[in-house]
This record gives C-alpha cells, structure tokens and sequence, in this order.
C-alpha cells in the first residue's frame, strides 16, 4: 500500500527490533485503525497482551491481518518468557497461543495462524531442540505468514481482474460501477486487500473502476478505512449508506459486487461483516453477480453449515448508540449518542450469507464455484476422500 507516496504494509518488525530480550524491547508495529482517516498513527506492539488488545479492541482488524498479527505476537510471547523466567518453554507458549485464539471468535484465520505457530513449538519439542531457538523460529513463522498473505491477495488481485477485464468488454461505455462492504483492503490484510486487490489492479492496467463504498455500520470500516484506502490509491469512488445498495443495483448503477470474508466453510457459505447477507439477496433479485474474494487460509474445511456452525461476534451496545468521528471546525475527535439514552441496542457483528447466494470464490489459485466441488476442485488436498 502506498500512503502519501510512502509504501507500507499493516503490520511490520521495526528494524531497530532484536530478536532477543535486549533494549529496546522487540515490537510489533502496526496502524491503529481506530484513528483512520482522522490521524495517521503507527503504535508499537510490545507484548501478547498488547497484541491480544489490539486484535479485541479492534485496533487492527480484518481476518488476514488478525492472523498474521497473532503469528507475531507468538514471537512476542517467547520472547517475553525470555525476559521473565530465562528460557522460554513450548508448553507455555501453547498455552499462550489458546489464550490469544480467544481475542475475537468470527475469523477462523486467527486460528489458523495460531495453529502454524503450534506445529512449530511441537516440532521443536519433538526434535529435542534448544527451547532458546523458539523465538526466532516464531518469528520465522510469523514472517512466512505475513510474506504468504501479500502473494495470496496479489495473486486474488490477477483472478479478479480477469473478472473486472471480462465487465468492461461488456460495457465499454462506463467505469466498471463495483460495490463493496466493510474493509476488506490493504488495512484488513497485510497488503493488497482481498476484495480490493482486483480493483487496484484494474485501476493500475487503465481498466477504468468505480467503486461503491458502503459506509458499514457500525463501526463505519467502508466510510473510515475503505474510502481512505481507495483514495490513497486514486482509484474513484463513492460513499453510501448501508441501504442504498439495493436501490443502485435496481437502477443498474452496480455492474458487480465483490467482498472479503471472515470464514468460508467447505460448502461455500461465506461469514462476513454484518450486511454482507442482504446485499447478496438485492444483487440475487437484480441478477448482478456477487463475488466474495479471499485467500485460502479464510477456508474452514471443518465447517459445513455457515449458518449454524460459525460463531457470530457479538460487540458492545456502545458501537451502535454511540457514533465516533471528527469535528472539523475543532479539528478534534468528537462522539455523540444517536439514541434515546435509555434504548438499548444489539450489535451482531456478522452474517452468513448462503452459497447460492454467491457467484464466484475469487481464491489465489483461480475464481470457483462456491460449492465443495468447485473449492476442492482448487485446494484437492482438502478432498475429505484424500485426508
Ligand atoms: O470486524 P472487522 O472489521 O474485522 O470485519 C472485517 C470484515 O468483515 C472483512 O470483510 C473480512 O475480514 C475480510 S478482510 C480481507
């Protein structure tokens, strides 16, 4: 991602950073995306408790990026042992490592990052090797994590812009009119984005891109993070409220929609952001195609049901009532409450929409079915008669 001309990714090892308990302390550094678009503020991740804060209070969010943060902060946790008792220990550390899995329920990424780091810490124990190598295999781990995830959403990007290619040749006409909900960019992932890959590389070959940018209630991920990211990028869009997309899309002002997702089980239901679900029913009864892009690791091969099977996040009351933002002629952050003071408010932070309700899988080994045949017809290690 490029910020003002600087190029970043959301979430880096400072140079300065050891990888030994020396001063300064090893960090972790990521964007608080709490702050954004307002200010742009980079915060230091020093321990597992600063990571497991940042995943649960949001400061970083976005499956990808959740994953590849708990990676990091596995690394953090050995490195902490160090520090306290002399010598980390993997049977310590895989406690840690159940304990960062509890952060946030809904992205089975974090799981899986979790579950990398623990075969390692096994591997070295069934090895017989120095407990004092565990830190910098972690911190190989977590690296490999972050490397895997920016090729996997560059190579989602190449998927998806044959999709977007494919638009344009339809309706030379117009900018291809794409729809999109909650973050699912540069800032949900280590980089690239999964939903917005193919619309940065579309916007980079000349393929001329729009993109509608719901604003995503509660927390506002489109109208604070997407809408920022898209126009760090120069690539053309519009903010609007959640409800409207139901309307563009009647008045064939949408040509496609493309999301991230949180989890994706075997079947092909897709988890993601609170929303996701009735966008697929309007673009369903307006016949536009609705695509949901993500990296491979974003697969629960366990889960079949979305709907029943996936654990829906619930957050607080507070993120509905209250409505954060930036006060211009302050220019300071300012609150205000939206509801009677006494209404109480529920905050589902999720949704299951069904595979029938999805067009395509745009994954980084090509564009399927959202179905078992079409994700095992990609990933034919994961063919139950194969495992
Ligand atoms: O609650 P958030 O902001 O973590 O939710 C993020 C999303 O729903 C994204 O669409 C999803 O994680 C895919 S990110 C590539």
């Amino acid at each position: 991602m490029n910020i003002k001309g600087t190029p970043y990714r959301s979430i880096w090892v400072p140079e300065e950073s050891s990888n030994t308990h020396a001063n300064p302390p090893a960090s972790v550094r990521i964007i608080d995306q709490r702050q954004l678009p307002h200010r742009f503020v980079v915060e230091d991740l020093q321990t597992k408790e600063d990571v497991f804060r940042a995943i649960r209070d949001m400061h970083l969010r976005g499956a990808p990026l959740i994953g590849a943060a708990a990676a990091y902060g596995m690394w953090l946790a050995a490195l902490q042992q160090a520090r306290d008792g002399g010598r980390p220990s993997a049977e310590g550390l895989l406690r840690d490592a159940d304990d960062l899995a509890e952060a946030r329920p809904t992205a089975v990424n974090l799981a899986w990052a979790l579950e990398r780091q623990k075969a390692v810490l096994r591997e070295a124990e069934a090895s017989g090797a120095d407990p004092s190598v565990l830190p910098e295999r972690l911190l190989a781990e977590a690296i490999a994590i972050a490397d895997e995830d920016v090729a996997m959403n560059h190579a989602i990007g190449q998927q998806g812009l044959g999709l977007i290619k494919a638009m344009h040749t339809l309706n030379p006409e117009r900018p291809v009119q794409i729809l999109t909900h909650c973050n699912a960019g540069w800032l949900a992932t280590v980089d690239w984005g999964t939903a917005t890959s193919p619309m940065y590389q579309a916007h980079d070959a000349g393929i001329p891109v729009h993109v509608w940018v719901d604003e995503t209630r509660p927390r506002n991920q489109g109208a604070q993070l997407t809408a920022w990211e898209l126009g760090q990028h120069g690539v053309p869009h519009t903010l609007i409220v959640d409800n409207a997309g139901g309307h563009l899309m009647q008045h064939g002002q949408v040509d496609m929609v493309i999301t991230g997702t949180d989890r994706t089980t075997r079947t092909g239901d897709v988890c993601n952001k609170i929303g996701t679900y009735l966008k697929a029913l309007a673009a369903k009864d307006n016949g536009v195609p609705f695509y949901v892009a993500l990296p491979s690791p974003t697969i629960d091969w366990e889960v079949r049901d979305g709907l029943t099977e996936i654990p829906i996040e619930e957050r607080g009351e507070a993120e509905v009532r209250v409505v954060p933002g930036w006060k211009d002629d302050a220019d300071a952050a300012a609150e205000v409450r939206i509801c009677p003071p006494e209404t109480r408010a529920a905050n589902p932070a999720f949704d299951v929409t069904p595979s029938r309700l999805v067009t395509g899988l745009i994954t980084e080994r090509g564009v399927c079915d959202p179905s078992e045949a079409g994700l095992v017809g990609l990933f034919p290690e994961h063919d139950a008669a194969t495992v």
